[in-house]
């Protein structure tokens, strides 16, 4: 069986952090949300892995590397422009020959990993196995509706009505009977190619499609809520460990983590929190839900329930919560009277400043 990881596509809900990167990258709990589908993939004994690329083909393949790393033999797969999800199992094509496959959407987060489903899909003779989970906003997401003796009756991609709240997780396990559906395939309205579209045809042509559902924790990091989310439940489940130096005049409580480097100065940090190697916390607070990113600076701020990206500072800052903070961004106080706001946002960047 192989694994097709699709890491290409635009991310515009994540701007402006996705004007200048990819937004399977953007870190959970230090690290990249994308490494933690690659592991899923080895743990479920997958070893040839094709990852679909788009515009942010160089940083993926930098983080990414060969997949040795994860226990993978890593093939990149480069997609023009994102037509679609099925779109990227077509430039697949040759890649995946006739195997059986596990497709994975490089923005979803699956806290228990795959290894049942992949199991019951080895273990069945169906056709395809899609993944459900019930959601509170189904509209958001593409929508299964389950027959009478609960078989997959009919997909819908986001539909303004959805007729059931089950949700598709963006874990998908084929054979290679989704590549002649995908074949004879139109565009949708908004101009993709849809899986979903594609799934709904194996079911048309009387082929087996089962569906699983988790119960466990599942996220589609696309936007900023869903980012904070999946970092505070990772959090939760860190090893604590100080390597940096942190001074007695320092409070640490909980799970926390000081990386290489990092030097904490009369601050307290409440767990769960990673501190990144390389930052300098001084006269600051960390509370809990929170990753700074390698070569962070914090001083007399606080931040809580946040993410801070690589080698961003922030000073003299009262109190931010629920935060997302970009690569190299500064965070400060006015110099002079008045202590007015200035901003210098990014394009498509959204602050929220107390009323
Ligand atoms: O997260 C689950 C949902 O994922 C499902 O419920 C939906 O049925 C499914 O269509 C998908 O919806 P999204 O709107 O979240 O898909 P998104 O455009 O965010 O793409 C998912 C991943 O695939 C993301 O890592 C980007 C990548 N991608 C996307 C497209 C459209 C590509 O690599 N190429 C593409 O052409």
């Amino acid at each position: 069986m192989k694994g097709l990881v699709l890491a290409g596509g635009s991310g515009t809900r994540l701007r402006p952090i996705t004007h200048t990167s990819a937004k399977q990258l953007v870190p959970v709990a230090n690290r990249p949300v994308l490494f933690y589908g690659l592991e899923s993939l080895a743990e479920a004994g997958i070893t040839e892995v094709g990852v679909i690329v788009g515009d942010t083909a160089p940083e993926i393949m930098e983080a990414v590397g060969d997949g040795s790393r994860f226990g993978l033999d890593v093939t990149y797969l480069r997609q023009e422009k994102p037509l679609g999800l099925a779109h990227g199992v077509l430039i697949a094509r040759e890649f995946l020959g006739d195997s059986d496959f596990v497709m994975y959407l490089g923005d979803n987060f699956i806290v228990d990993g795959i290894v049942p489903f992949v199991e019951e899909f080895r273990r069945d003779s169906a056709d395809a196995r899609i993944l459900l989970t019930r959601v509170s906003d189904p509209s958001a997401f593409g929508v299964a509706e389950l027959d009478e003796r609960g078989q997959v009756a009919r997909l819908v991609e986001k539909p303004r009505f959805p007729k059931s709240d089950l949700a598709l997780v963006g874990v998908y396990l084929f054979t290679s009977a989704i590549h002649e559906v995908i074949r004879g395939l139109s565009p949708s309205a908004r101009g993709e190619l849809e899986i979903t579209d594609a799934i709904q045809r194996l079911i048309e042509e009387g082929r087996t499609v089962r569906s699983s559902e988790i119960t466990g924790y599942w996220k589609d990091t696309g936007n900023v809520t869903d980012m904070l989310e999946v970092n505070r439940e990772v959090l939760e489940r860190v090893e604590p460990r100080v390597e940096g130096d942190v001074d007695e005049a320092s409070e640490i409580v909980g799970r926390v983590v000081v990386g290489p480097g990092a030097v904490v100065r009369h601050s307290r940090i409440i767990g769960p929190a990673v501190i990144g190697a390389g930052c300098e916390v001084t006269d600051s607070y960390v509370g809990p839900f929170t990753s700074l990113s390698d070569g962070c600076r914090l001083v007399r701020s606080e931040v809580e329930f946040s993410i801070v990206l690589p080698d961003a500072s922030i000073e003299g800052v009262g109190r931010l919560q629920s935060s997302l903070i970009g690569r190299a961004a500064t965070v400060t106080t006015a110099p002079r009277v008045p202590n007015s706001t200035r901003l210098v946002l990014g394009d498509h960047s959204s602050v929220q400043l107390p009323s």
